[in-house]
């Protein structure tokens, strides 16, 4: 049912605009290496807009996305690609209606299942620069994007920052490792995407006063088959600064990734937006600092929705949860996806209000 609620989640999401998204002047060509695994929008300012991919070598042929099963084209044109592989790394061409090309991205979805995790705290040393044979002046480096946020305000945190692989020939300007190797049939062991973590402290921005509301499902159970349970973070994304909660005790990555917490681990690959717990316990999540879920455990199989609301600053609980969707399997699913969509519609317009459009850009 998990599995069910996070699907839902991720199809309500792209009506609300919600997804990590990326852009680039009309009439242009933009290169970019990504994260697979992270749902991104690729951004084209055409209404009608019709989407072609190509592979980065020479000879392949445009396919229409139409095609491909994980992508979606928006009514005002942009193409969302969920959970992307490495090997749709290529290119993606946007055309207007009447055939004329609007835009390209060069896409390297990089493989976040080999990401090269270091934390600042514990002393680890991201990967070194690399020359590659034959020619000596070629360069394999990291490209680091900006630090992102730090994931809590007012109390210590963590934040992490992106490298991407590039390789430098001389004289001309840095490309992602894979749509070089498209080309020049180099490897090497280096080609890894890379993620660093520190420790930080920010204060709070002062509040604006918002309601802020979240999610709660009461939707998961410990039985005697399922020694762990996986919860999913709205909004999560490895682009955006997330944080858990296990009964308001914060978990970090620094205990994670020096094995000195055994209840819970978060998905690197998600940026730690999905959590494998091993115990129950109350979870929340934020992201960018604003709660945006809880999940408590319940001991019967059934899943119950309801939703929270908040006071920005604060953070008292004044609904009271409604619990609904008892009965019909069918009337289950259509009452959560209803009530996910109102839930997450009243979630998501304070970020749309409030900071997402700098929050959602990854540029
Ligand atoms: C498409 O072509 C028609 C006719 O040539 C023209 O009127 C229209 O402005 C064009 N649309 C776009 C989006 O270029
Ligand atoms: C690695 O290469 C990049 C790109 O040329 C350069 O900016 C960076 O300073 C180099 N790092 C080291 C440790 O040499």
């Amino acid at each position: 049912m998990l599995t069910t609620l996070g699907l839902l989640l991720s199809l309500a999401l792209p009506v609300l605009g919600t997804y990590v998204s990326i852009s680039c002047p009309s009439h242009n060509q933009c290169q970019r290496a990504l994260l697979s695994g992270n749902d991104i929008l690729l951004h084209c300012p055409s209404t009608g807009a019709r989407w072609y991919y190509l592979q980065a070598d020479e000879t392949s042929r445009p396919t229409n996305v139409l095609h491909v099963f994980n992508t979606d084209i928006l009514s005002e044109g942009s193409l969302l690609i969920r959970s992307p592989q490495p090997s749709q790394t290529g290119y993606y061409r946007c055309q207007d209606p009447n055939g004329t090309q609007v835009v390209q991205y060069e896409i390297d979805f990089q493989d976040v299942t080999t990401l090269h995790i270091t934390h600042k705290g514990l002393g680890q040393k991201p990967l070194q620069n690399e020359t590659l044979s034959p020619n000596e002046a070629t360069l394999m480096f990291t490209r680091w994007e900006p630090w992102q946020d730090c994931n809590r305000c007012g109390e210590p945190g963590e934040r992490k920052r992106l490298g991407y692989c590039y390789i430098q020939e001389p004289l001309l300007e840095p490309m992602p490792c894979w749509l070089y190797q498209d080309e020049a049939k180099t490897w090497s062991s280096r080609m890894q995407p890379e993620l660093q973590i520190e420790a930080c402290l920010e204060e709070c921005k002062p509040s604006e006063g918002f309601t802020w509301e979240y999610v709660t499902f009461d939707s998961f159970n410990f039985n005697k088959e399922s020694e762990s349970v996986w919860l999913s973070c709205p909004l999560g994304s490895i682009y955006r600064p997330v944080i858990w909660e296990a009964d308001n005790v914060p978990l970090t990555w620094r205990d994670q990734l020096s094995s000195q917490d055994f209840s819970a681990s978060m998905d690197s690959s998600t940026g730690g937006s999905q959590l494998q717990i091993f115990r129950p316990a109350i979870y929340t999540c934020f992201v960018q600092q604003e709660l945006v879920a809880r999940f408590n455990p319940t001991s019967e199989p059934e899943v119950l929705l309801s939703h929270g609301r908040e006071e920005a600053g604060g953070r008292q609980e004044t609904g009271k949860a409604d619990s609904v969707l008892k009965g019909l399997k069918l009337m289950l699913l259509v009452g959560t996806v209803l009530a996910l969509a109102g839930a997450l519609f009243k979630v998501l317009r304070p970020f749309q209000g409030k900071k997402c459009n700098q929050v959602l850009l990854v540029k």
